[in-house]
């Protein structure tokens, strides 16, 4: 344990105040409650009703069993130690494309190390890569020069809010329910943060009269709203946009001069065939709107997909429509972080540039990419069939992304329950759970949702073979939850 010894020189009320403010539920108390029962269960593997804690609370795949693409990590380890590329036998390990990709990054790497800072976008050769990979997915241009590698999608999102809040009275609209990075963000950076509610009624919907009602409350505040942030597909929510709502979206930006800040790091995780992933780039210019038209940031990484590399640390974000000027600033913030880590932009221009049919790789490449992506669907399905089967519980399919964010109609006796322990009524069901069975799940609270009603966040995430056993531990406790606590 760390010690809690202190001198006088840093105390809580002299930090800064916006750490104090700022909140992640994702890593909040039931995780800690998590982590004490799995201390009890090291010591004492019987102190529990369960042997085990089956973390259903981060998108963290390899942590639950999820395995490395191959190709990534041949070419990644090459990279990492090039004197392989000189043994013989790396030539009966590695598959041939593996070596010549390995090859061809060594060669566009100054000094041929991962172990030398780059560009403090990084490095040319790799964002030349990612705009190929942009440029396949989209079929419209992308440049280099609007291209930041980073260390994933968060720090990309952290320099975008330093770039555009100046203070209380620059406003982020955001979904509600929402990934708590972006509230946590607006605060640090001392902004305000403007919800707007996705329907939940209409699978998750983005409806532009709620944008408009919201835009134009904090405008009669005086809060300049100088961007919109879209999950797309949604975190915790898991929809997937229509392509009719994301032109609708583009205009509505476009209309009100706002920077559209499109998180798309769940692009690959698809699971339905009528909701294809289109990049908002793609639809504006689709649209005819070019860099005069509209700012728009796409962010992207590593850690999502099938890939999964959430502990590698990459990603990147295309920055259109913001002119020189404003991009010399934003590239003096990213060079005051000299430079995102080198094996994640390795691995970034990998994503964005996986292996063709014919290369050696491919057949191997798209089985394991196949295998992890249905397999994630028929999770999903699986978990949206036990939801919505449970008492009071309602729960909109996964059209994407990794969650369930499941509607609990929690009876009278246990939000009396709740409040009587000062804790909000989801956070509650998911105490008892984690009590119950060891499963972890995310409170709604944490995401923000519509007054009065309460969710929890569920991973698609653990082995498909621990799924029945998950569904089946939900509904016994659910069911004696239901019992104890209906009116
Ligand atoms: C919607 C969304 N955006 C961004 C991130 C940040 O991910 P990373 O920093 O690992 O790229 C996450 C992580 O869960 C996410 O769910």
């Amino acid at each position: 344990m760390a010690s809690d010894y202190s001198c006088n020189a840093v105390k809580l009320d002299s930090i800064n105040p916006k750490v104090l403010e700022c909140e992640y539920a994702v890593r909040g108390e039931i995780e800690n409650l998590a982590q004490k029962l799995q201390e009890d269960l090291n010591v004492s593997p019987n102190s529990h009703p369960f042997n085990e804690i089956t973390y259903c609370n981060i998108g963290n795949p390899q942590s639950l069993g999820q395995q490395p693409i191959t190709f990534f990590r041949e070419v990644l380890a090459l990279c990492d130690h090039p004197a392989l590329l000189d043994k013989a036998e790396t030539k009966g390990l590695f598959s041939a494309d593996s070596i010549k990709r390995a090859f061809t990054i060594l060669d566009q790497i100054p000094g041929r190390t991962t172990g030398a800072y780059s560009h403090s976008q990084g490095i040319k050769g790799l964002r030349d890569a990612i705009c190929v990979g942009i440029e396949a997915r989209d079929g419209w241009p992308a440049d280099p020069n609007d291209i930041f590698l980073t260390d994933g999608a968060s720090p990309a999102v952290h320099m975008i809010m330093q770039l555009l809040i100046r203070s209380k009275n620059d406003g982020i609209l955001c979904p509600i329910p929402q990934y708590p990075l972006y509230s946590a963000s607006i605060t640090l950076h001392g902004g305000t943060f403007v919800p707007y509610y996705l329907d939940e009624a209409a699978g998750w919907g983005l409806e532009i009269s709620e944008l408009n009602t919201r835009l134009e409350t904090a405008r009669s505040k005086g809060i300049h709203v100088k961007g919109l942030v879209v999950i797309n597909p949604g975190n915790p929510t898991g929809q997937v946009l229509a392509e009719r709502n994301q032109q609708q979206i583009v205009d509505f930006c476009k209309k009100e001069s706002l920077v559209l800040l499109a998180d798309e790091v769940y692009q690959e995780n698809i699971y339905v065939h009528n909701r294809p992933f289109h990049s908002f780039k793609k639809v504006a210019r689709s649209m005819g709107y070019g860099e005069k038209d509209i700012s728009l940031v796409s962010f992207h990484s590593v850690s999502k997909g099938y890939y999964g590399e959430c502990g590698k640390r990459g990603g990147y974000m295309e920055v259109t429509g913001f002119g020189r000027e404003i991009r010399n600033q934003l590239y003096k913030l990213a060079s005051v972080n000299i430079c995102s880590n080198i094996s994640g932009q390795i691995l970034t221009s990998l994503v964005m540039n996986s292996p063709k049919v014919g290369d050696e790789s491919y057949e191997c490449y798209a089985t394991e990419r196949d295998a992890i992506l249905s397999s994630l669907a028929r999770r999903a399905k699986t978990l949206e069939y036990a939801f919505n089967s449970l008492e009071g519980v309602t729960c909109n399919r996964a059209e994407g992304a990794m969650f369930m964010f499941p509607c609990i109609d929690l009876p009278n006796k246990a939000i009396e329950a709740a409040e009587a322990e000062n804790t909000a009524p989801d956070a509650f069901y998911a105490r008892c759970l984690l009590n119950a069975t060891g499963i972890v799940v995310v409170p709604g609270s944490g995401f923000g949702q519509v007054r009065g009603t309460w969710h929890f966040r569920c991973t698609i995430l653990p082995r498909e073979d621990e799924i029945p056993t998950i569904v089946s531990h939900l509904k016994q406790f659910h069911n004696a939850f239901m019992n104890e606590y209906s009116n």
